[in-house]
């Protein structure tokens, strides 16, 4: 298939990109670069072997997406496209609606103006907002926090509001749990602008000297230590997950697939710790302050569903999600250069 990657130079976006090629697609990305940097296209075609064609645009630009469907010929769309910093979407909700919906809403329009039928979107495991039991199943209802994640429940109701409109769409849902970990050569990785919001890229920070210490949020929830726990899956492994979804989709004919990405296992703040000194062989020194507003004490995906329908799961260890971040961080302490690689 020729595929359109919208957000294919971010995060997971450039990883997909690698195994979408390695499956014997071919693809091509649109990205405005608000939170990627252009080194990483050198990289990918360094790794790929292969030219990376890539867009810089927003997908706000309907006409631009328009001539683009067209002229490459596309077949499907894997759409990461989106801002996803929970505070600062707390702090800018505006922004964030226009972002992320505005840019679907735009994709979703030039995709059925040129007959283009295949999307696999980028949701998360926040759209089962603050109570739900775990493991996590994809049968709970639905909620949110915070605008970003609101964004989230909402993009899945638009896509299943537009899939009733023709009968030849097909959706696929992908709810990630927490997508950690980088390409096993360290050329990519997670590089998030400022002050991480997430925990595996502070600890890698403060495991490369960056940061002096972590903050623990929290060690009195109702869990194995008192720490927050996660279901942490190897961007590797989640990767994979949309090339199986994308092939599923493209040879049945359910509108709407709705599928965890995640492994089963939750993982609490101290044992990522421990697995990445581990890792490492740094010590992570660390404080425990109060939680954090909205954080919640356990999610964890029940991913039967994504195993039996697609035969994925994820097989990456949480020792191996750190060893290959520790990889990535070490030979780029500063992340991505900003221009010449
Ligand atoms: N944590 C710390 N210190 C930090 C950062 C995080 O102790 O500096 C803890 C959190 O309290 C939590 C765990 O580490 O217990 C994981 O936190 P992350 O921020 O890495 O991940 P979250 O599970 O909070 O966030 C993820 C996604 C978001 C999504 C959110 C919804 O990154 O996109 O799940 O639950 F919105």
């Amino acid at each position: 298939m020729r595929v359109l990657v919208t957000g294919g130079a971010g995060y997971i976006g450039s990883h997909t990109v690698l195994q979408l090629l390695r499956a014997g697609h071919e693809v091509v990305v649109v990205d405005d670069f608000s939170n990627a940097k252009p080194t990483v296209v050198g990289r990918l075609e360094e790794l790929a072997g292969q030219p990376v064609p890539v867009h810089a645009f927003d997908l706000a630009d309907g006409d631009k997406l328009d001539v683009l469907l067209a002229q490459e010929r596309i077949d499907a769309v894997v759409h990461f496209a989106g801002s996803k910093a929970v505070g600062e979407s707390v702090a800018k909700p505006l922004d964030y609606y226009a972002n992320n919906i505005g840019g679907t809403i735009s994709l979703l329009r030039a995709m059925a103006q040129q007959r283009v039928w295949r999307i696999v979107f980028s949701s998360s495991a926040t759209v089962y907002g603050e109570h739900a039991p775990v493991p996590m199943t994809e049968d709970l209802p639905t909620s949110a926090t915070n605008p970003y994640g609101w964004t989230k429940v909402m993009i899945e109701q638009i896509l299943r509001d537009v899939a009733v409109t023709d009968e030849r769409w097909r959706v696929a849902l992908l709810r990630y749990f927490n997508p950690v970990g980088a390409h096993g050569s360290g050329r990519i990785g997670e590089d998030p602008s400022g002050i991480p919001n997430n925990l595996m890229p502070y600890v890698a920070q403060v495991a490369v000297g960056r940061r002096e210490e972590l903050t623990v949020f929290g060690d009195d929830y109702d869990t194995v230590d008192g720490t927050g726990v996660r279901d942490y899956i190897h961007v590797e492994d989640l990767a994979a997950g949309h090339v199986e979804a994308l092939q599923w989709i493209s040879e049945h004919d359910r509108a709407v697939s709705t599928w965890n990405l995640g492994t089963g296992r939750g993982s609490s703040v101290l044992q990522v710790i421990g697995a990445f000194e581990q890792a490492s062989g740094r010590t992570i020194p660390y404080r425990v302050a109060p939680r954090r507003a909205g954080d919640i004490a356990a999610s964890y995906a029940d991913p039967a569903r994504a195993e039996r329908e697609l035969g994925w799961r994820a097989e990456r260890t949480l020792v191996d999600m750190c060893a290959d971040t520790w990889r990535w961080q070490s030979t780029n302490p500063e992340g991505y250069p900003d221009g010449q690689d």
